[in-house]
This record gives C-alpha cells, structure tokens and sequence, in this order.
C-alpha cells in the first residue's frame, strides 16, 4: 500500500484562471514585443553580431531564449507545435482564421495570379480539382470568378474538420455547386490538379511523401505561397496577430528532387512578394518572399 496520496490538483476556480489567463496574455505581449524590437534594432551597426553572441555565448543563451518565447527556431514542427500550444489561441481551427482568409481573397493577392494564369489551361480538360488546405473554400470563391470550369467539375476542399464544417454551411448559404468538401486525403488519388496554397508548410511531412502514397498520383500539382529555404529544414511560428501556428520551412533543392524521384517535372516556378517570414534574431533563417511551384507528372 502506498503512504503517497494520489496527486489531485487544486479545482480552477474563476480566479486562477482569471490569473493564469493574465499571465499568457502578458507573456504574448512581452514576446511580441521582444520580437518587435529585436527587428527593429538588427538594421543598427553592432546589432546583429550582438545578437549572434547573445544566441551562442554559454551565460546569455538560455535567458535569450527564454525572453524570445516561441518566436524562434525549432529542430521539427512538432517541437514548434509544443511551444506554441498554449499561446495558439485555436490556430488553424479559430474563426478568426476563416474571417481573415475569405477577407484576404475578397480580391486576388499577387501570388493568386500566376496560379490563375497557370490554372486556366489546365482547366480545360480537368474534371477534379484537389484543393489541399483550402479552409472553407477561399480559393473557389476568387478564382471561380477569373476562371471557366468546365461542365461537371468539381472544385474539392480538404482541410482540418473545423474548417470543412464551417465551408459545407457557407457553400450551402452560397449555394456553390461545384464546390464540395473531401473526407480524407487519400481523395486527392486520381485528381487531374492538387492545389496545395498557403498550406505545405503546416504539414509534418513533406508534401512528395504525402503523394506518394496516392494512388493514382495527381496530374498536375500547384504549390503557392510557401516559405522554402535554401538551408537545412528547420521549424517556427507565425503570429497572425489573433492566433498563431507552427510550421516547416522545407528545402526548396530536396522537395524538387522528391517530386523529381515521384516522376513529376518542374514546369514553373514564381517568387510572392506579398509574403515573407522574418525569424528575430535568426536572418540566416528568415525568408525575403514565399515560392510558388508547378510540377507535372511525366513518369506515371
Ligand atoms: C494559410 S491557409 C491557406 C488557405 C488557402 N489555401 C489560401 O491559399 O488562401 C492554410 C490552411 O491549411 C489548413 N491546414 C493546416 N494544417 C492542416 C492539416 N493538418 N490538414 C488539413 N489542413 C490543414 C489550415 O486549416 C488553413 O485553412
């Protein structure tokens, strides 16, 4: 018999968690402010070799560290995901995310129209469109104004369950015919286009692993608004302001030569200048503009 009692935690009561939510708040505030100056002051002679010393130095690493919080480097996306857990205010799933993405495609962003331009030939024999990560259907609604679907096509969203919910309502409220929501990846098999926008780098593998498990492989995949590295891989955060989410800067040689190994050619690729991703302290890492990439399949 143990002498020990059981662990039980104290009952949250309003006041604790009044408290405990104070603390996130005030710590949000104190990394966002952090990261804030930390950019602000690299342009400044002296700065960045400071903040090399204060990264690598033995006494000062950990304290850095801790004052940046979760806006720095990881070795994976599940470490970043772990850091960024209890400050993530429900990520990908928050409303606010749906609101900024239908508010953010009102009107298509510079990135939407080499997509358009390189979508529209496509579209004239394709009956399926594979939409990777397309939250409610953001795309659909600006690109269906730009381009001509063919009779029977079907623009198909995959996303986190939350967000298809919320997309299914919308596209009944919208009465989006052609729009229709995939129940698990493995839908994307036998797609004439896999759209993956804004989305590649949320994943915990690499896109080419994620196809190769598809069977048939898609005809043509589409990648936009990714931040790709030339260095090695590595994880971090985006603060969007009412939330946050982890994710994966990719090597742009090893995805081109993963898609190379599953047969696909890479036809074309663009720079974002819209989107770029500045790590503090970590320029080496941080990324001027996001890539956009076309690849299609030569060796089924
Ligand atoms: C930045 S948004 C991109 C929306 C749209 N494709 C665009 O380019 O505007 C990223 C999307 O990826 C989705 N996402 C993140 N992780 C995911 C996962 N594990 N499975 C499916 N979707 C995911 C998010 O919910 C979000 O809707």
């Amino acid at each position: 018999m143990s002498l020990i009692p059981p662990f039980s935690p104290a009952p949250a009561t309003p006041r604790t968690l009044w408290r405990s939510a104070l603390r996130k708040r005030l710590r949000v505030r104190q990394v966002k402010m952090t990261a804030s100056a930390i950019n602000r002051l690299s342009y400044l002679p002296g700065i960045p070799r400071l903040l090399r010393g204060l990264k690598t130095f033995p006494l000062t690493r950990a304290p850095f560290r801790v004052t940046q919080g979760y806006m720095r480097i990881f070795p994976s996306l599940a470490d970043a995901e772990r850091a960024i857990a209890p400050f993530a205010e429900g990520g990908h799933q928050s409303e606010a995310n749906v609101e900024l993405h239908l508010a953010a495609n009102e009107y298509p962003r510079p990135s939407d129209y080499p997509a358009l331009f390189y979508l529209e030939p496509l579209l004239t024999t394709a009956r399926r469109l594979f939409d990777l990560g397309g939250n409610v259907g953001n795309l659909f609604y600006c690109y269906s104004r730009y381009l001509e679907f063919p009779p029977g096509f079907q623009w198909q969203v995959f996303d986190l369950p939350v967000n298809m919910a919320r997309g299914r309502l919308l596209a009944a409220e919208r009465q989006a015919r052609q729009l229709t929501f995939a129940d698990r990846w493995s839908d994307a098999s036998g797609a004439d286009i896999l759209l993956a926008s804004g989305c590649l780098h949320y994943f915990p593998r690499a896109l080419p692993a994620m196809i190769a498990e598809l069977q048939p492989l898609p005809r043509h995949v589409l990648i936009n608004r990714t931040p790709l590295t030339d260095g090695a891989p590595i994880a971090t955060i985006q603060d969007a302001g009412r939330f946050r989410v982890a994710c994966m800067l990719y090597n742009r040689q090893q995805l081109v030569a993963a898609f190379d190994q599953l047969g696909y050619a890479l036809e074309a690729f663009w720079s974002v200048p819209e989107v770029s991703l500045v790590i503090p302290a970590y320029p080496e890492h941080s990324i001027p503009a996001y890539s956009g990439l076309l690849f299609r399949l030569v060796h089924p």
